[in-house]
């Protein structure tokens, strides 16, 4: 998720499941390609499992995106067929590539020709008014004949004309079962179902239809709950962690980072959802927004960790 979604947001979920695969924001290939290549695609080793999510269309940038995210680490390419945003548009990338799968099926043949890593797509159940049940199944069978043989599915529709990004991400119905009869349609795809999951307990139901789950919102805004992951899905042993074990586990990375030269800040902001639904909630996220200007923000973060409890 662009904003949330990265490094130290990654570094910080890792404490809570070893095992949930994880994502990159979007990165559009023309920032990987010409811009400061080695600041966008840092990552910690703890960060594995981990996939890189590219934004373009066409096939041969997005084939030497590949080549470099493969050379430095990544485990998987994703390419995102979801994003509605207008500038993303405008760049004729993102959910408006659902209206070209032949278009989308050339950049997976590149991809696919460059690297050994698996790739997978994120899309939606269509666009504007595309048809969610023929039009899904000749997007998906177009795409899958070119080699991809994941798909991450965001259960509603992207309206590209009239809504923001926020509303796109709200107002469309959620259509769930239009994802399990992907999954009965095209077997042998792995079918990833995506939109609205609140609990982790909820993906429960859906792994009876499909292979996997993605969650976003809920798990930046409620990060405590993927410690659930590892015993509930993976079957590991549960873990006893507090909230206030995770943030003093965090310390010596967000000083180590603040020595290195990152805004404290920038750090701390995705801690912020380890304060829901505790009595100091409000004043954690200010203390948490203003770290940088504490004298000894070692010490504050260890009293905002007591507070947690
Ligand atoms: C702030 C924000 C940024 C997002 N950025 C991305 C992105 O870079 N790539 C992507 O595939 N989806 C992005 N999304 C969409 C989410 O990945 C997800 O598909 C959507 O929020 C629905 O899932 P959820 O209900 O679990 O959040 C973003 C969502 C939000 C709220």
């Amino acid at each position: 998720m662009m904003d949330r979604t990265d490094r130290h947001e990654r570094f910080f979920l890792r404490s809570l499941s070893k095992k949930a695969f994880l994502y990159t924001e979007m990165i559009n290939v023309n920032a990987l390609l010409y811009g400061d290549k080695k600041d966008i695609l840092l990552f910690n080793e703890c960060e594995h499992p981990l996939g890189i999510q590219l934004g373009g269309n066409d096939p041969i940038k997005l084939g030497d995106s590949a080549i470099i995210s493969e050379a430095s680490g990544y485990d998987e390419i994703n390419l995102n067929i979801g994003c509605p945003s207008p500038k993303v548009q405008n760049g004729e990338f993102g959910a408006v590539l659902m209206k070209n799968p032949k278009l989308v099926a050339q950049c997976i043949k590149s991809i696919k020709n460059k690297v050994k890593i698996p790739v997978s797509v994120k899309c939606r159940i269509g666009v504007d008014d595309m048809n969610e049940d023929k039009d899904l199944s000749a997007f998906i069978k177009e795409v899958s004949d070119s080699g991809c043989k994941v798909f991450i599915v965001h259960a509603r529709k992207a309206w590209l004309k009239g809504l923001s990004p926020k509303e796109n991400r709200n107002i469309p119905p959620l259509n769930y079962q239009r994802v399990y009869r992907l999954k009965e349609e095209f077997p042998d795809l792995e079918i990833i179902i995506n939109g609205g999951l609140e609990k982790i307990e909820d993906s429960e139901k859906h792994l009876r239809f499909v292979d996997g789950v993605m969650m976003g919102r809920n798990i930046y805004e409620d990060p405590y709950q993927l410690l659930k992951v590892d015993p509930l899905i993976y079957g590991l042993p549960e873990s006893l962690k507090t909230k206030r074990d995770i943030l003093l586990e965090m310390i010596p990375y967000v000083m180590q980072q603040n020595n290195s030269g990152e805004k404290i800040q920038l750090v701390c902001k995705h801690f912020m959802g380890l304060a829901k639904g505790t009595k100091f909630a409000k004043n954690i996220r200010s203390s948490l927004a203003r770290l940088h200007t504490f004298k000894r923000p070692e010490k504050k973060l260890i009293q905002i960790a007591n507070q947690l409890s």
